[in-house]
């Protein structure tokens, strides 16, 4: 017993084995960073780049949890405008969820070049669930369904207020072609402006000669553009979006109808990641879909983490029960503290291939600790919980007024039960009912919306980089994580509570 579990550790630690007892039970709350000189003036121009895959940098090195109650196209688009990546859970139909990944890529890039249109003989009640249901405010009509055809542009504006008109079609309120301002194809981003401020418009379709729909332009895009010069896009201009599948049942189906929605890579995402079933899952889709970008988990060891790479994961999602929502600690005693499992990963596989820290994040400086121990990215749950932009509905405590969100882990009940019943899936169903929860469901305060958020962890880890004696997180990481353990102070019962209680 004694020779495996020092052989298991000195494996993990094999590059390095003086630093297995300096990590070894180790988690964020036990270090802090010493500071180093810096030469930074002001720490709003400080570069956080990090790499999610080799191929794909996040302007912020954040990425939102695959769970129902944090991540659908609300959060993926605000994360992706914010520089990082939302995961679109997988707990909802195939159909749902490709849907929720359609919304994020048509979304505020400079031009939406597959529009949502709507046909001649619509009545306005179908007209208004539909851009309700696709939180748009504009509808392109196409002369019949399919056609792809240009006929004419109902906006809110355009529709009828009162109930009566409800049955109505949208023919006689849409500003018909004829009186519609277009542009062509190949229009540039300035004239598209120049002539939505002259004709005082908010929307500009794109056409051919033959009045085939080729795209549409918003001013409301072109400004959040203008914003956010970070936003995380593909080569397209398009929004990114990642999404979630299993790794059994319907995964390849579930896969083939994320891609087709436009989702840029895929998190293949299972409690114990280290096992046979990741390993054929992963065979399976590249097999179907070649080289899409996989991230791969989840893992807590060096040997999980060398696992993912050998069978072709571009990013390794680490950690085993840190999350909030978590029980399986609790439940099964598997685990490894958050920040020892990042070191055995980065140990094991190096800058080879990118590591996702994902979960246990309480405070801002766990994020800036996890990147200079070894991860590239972060994956946040409950910091990113309880916000607008997170599923779910506000509740309102009656006896204290207080405004709340549910946040729960997606072994939680509840969460299963609410992915089975909008899932086709009989193979989820039996697996569900096999394993007992190892996840809960907690009330968290209603945060308003999640951009503030998200602009404090940003300006936080500048404040990290800084206090790193470096300009960009990549150089503070290409300096520490050779040795962390000399930028690290272990911390006593005491001066933990000099630094955390207040
Ligand atoms: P935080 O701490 O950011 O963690 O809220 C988010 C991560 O928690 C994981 N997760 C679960 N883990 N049972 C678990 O053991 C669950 O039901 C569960 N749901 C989510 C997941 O990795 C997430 O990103």
């Amino acid at each position: 017993m004694a020779t495996t579990s020092r052989q298991n550790l000195d494996d993990a630690f094999a590059a390095a084995p003086d630093e297995a007892s300096f990590w070894t039970g180790r988690t964020f709350d036990d270090f802090l960073f010493r500071p180093q000189k810096t030469a930074s003036q002001t720490r709003r121009t400080i570069s956080v780049e990090s790499l999610l895959t080799a191929e794909i940098a996040l302007d912020l090195p954040i990425v939102s949890s695959n769970m129902d109650s944090v991540t659908g196209a609300e959060m993926a688009r605000a994360m992706a405008m914010h520089g990082g990546i939302g995961v679109v859970h997988r707990g909802m139909s195939i159909e749902r969820q490709a849907a929720e990944v359609a919304v994020v890529k048509r979304s505020q890039s400079a031009v939406i070049d597959r529009p949502l249109c709507l046909p001649l003989g619509t009545s306005v009640r179908q007209a208004r669930r539909f851009t309700r249901q696709h939180g748009i405010t504009g509808i392109l009509i196409e002369t019949a369904s399919g056609s792809n055809v240009l006929a004419g542009l109902l906006s809110n504006r355009d529709t009828p207020v009162h109930g009566a008109d409800e049955d109505r079609l949208v023919d006689e309120f849409m500003t018909p072609l004829s009186r519609l301002v277009t542009g062509a194809p190949d229009i540039s981003i300035d004239e598209a402006e120049r002539l939505m401020f002259e004709h005082r418009i908010e929307r500009l379709p794109l056409i051919d000669d033959a009045h085939r729909i080729q795209g549409l332009i918003t001013r409301r895009d072109i400004n959040l553009n203008r914003k956010q010069p970070g936003a995380s896009k593909d080569s397209a201009g398009h929004l990114r979006c990642a999404a979630a599948v299993g790794a059994r049942g319907d995964y390849l189906e579930r896969a083939a109808a994320l891609l087709e929605a436009g989702a840029d890579l895929l998190f293949v995402d299972i409690a114990h990641g280290h096992s046979v079933i990741m390993e054929q899952a992963v065979a399976g889709l590249r097999g179907q879909f070649g080289g899409v970008p996989l991230v791969c988990g989840n893992v807590a060891t060096g040997a999980g983490a060398r696992f993912m790479r050998e069978i072709g994961a571009d990013a390794i999602k680490v950690g085993v029960g840190p999350g909030r929502g978590c029980r399986t600690r609790l439940e099964t005693a598997a685990g490894v503290p958050q920040l020892q499992a990042i070191r055995e990963a980065y140990l094991a596989v190096g800058d080879s291939v990118p590591i996702v820290a994902d979960g246990g994040v309480k405070t801002d400086k766990d994020i800036f600790l996890a990147l200079i121990c070894g991860a590239s990215t972060v994956m946040l749950g409950s910091a990113l919980s309880g916000t607008d932009e997170a599923p779910g509905q506000v509740i309102q405590d009656p006896a204290t007024h207080m405004k709340k969100k549910i946040y729960r882990g997606m072994t939680s009940p509840e969460a299963v039960l609410e992915a089975l019943y909008d899932s086709s899936d009989s193979d989820a169903l039996d697996a569900a009912l096999d394993i007992p929860p190892e996840g809960q469901e907690i009330q968290v305060p209603y945060r308003g919306s999640v951009s503030s958020i998200l602009q404090r962890i940003r300006g936080h880890l500048q404040s990290s980089v800084s206090y790193g004696g470096e300009t960009t997180l990549a150089a503070v990481r290409a300096k520490v994580l050779p040795d962390p353990s000399a930028f690290l102070v272990p911390l006593s019962a005491a001066a933990r509570i000099e630094s955390y209680e207040r």
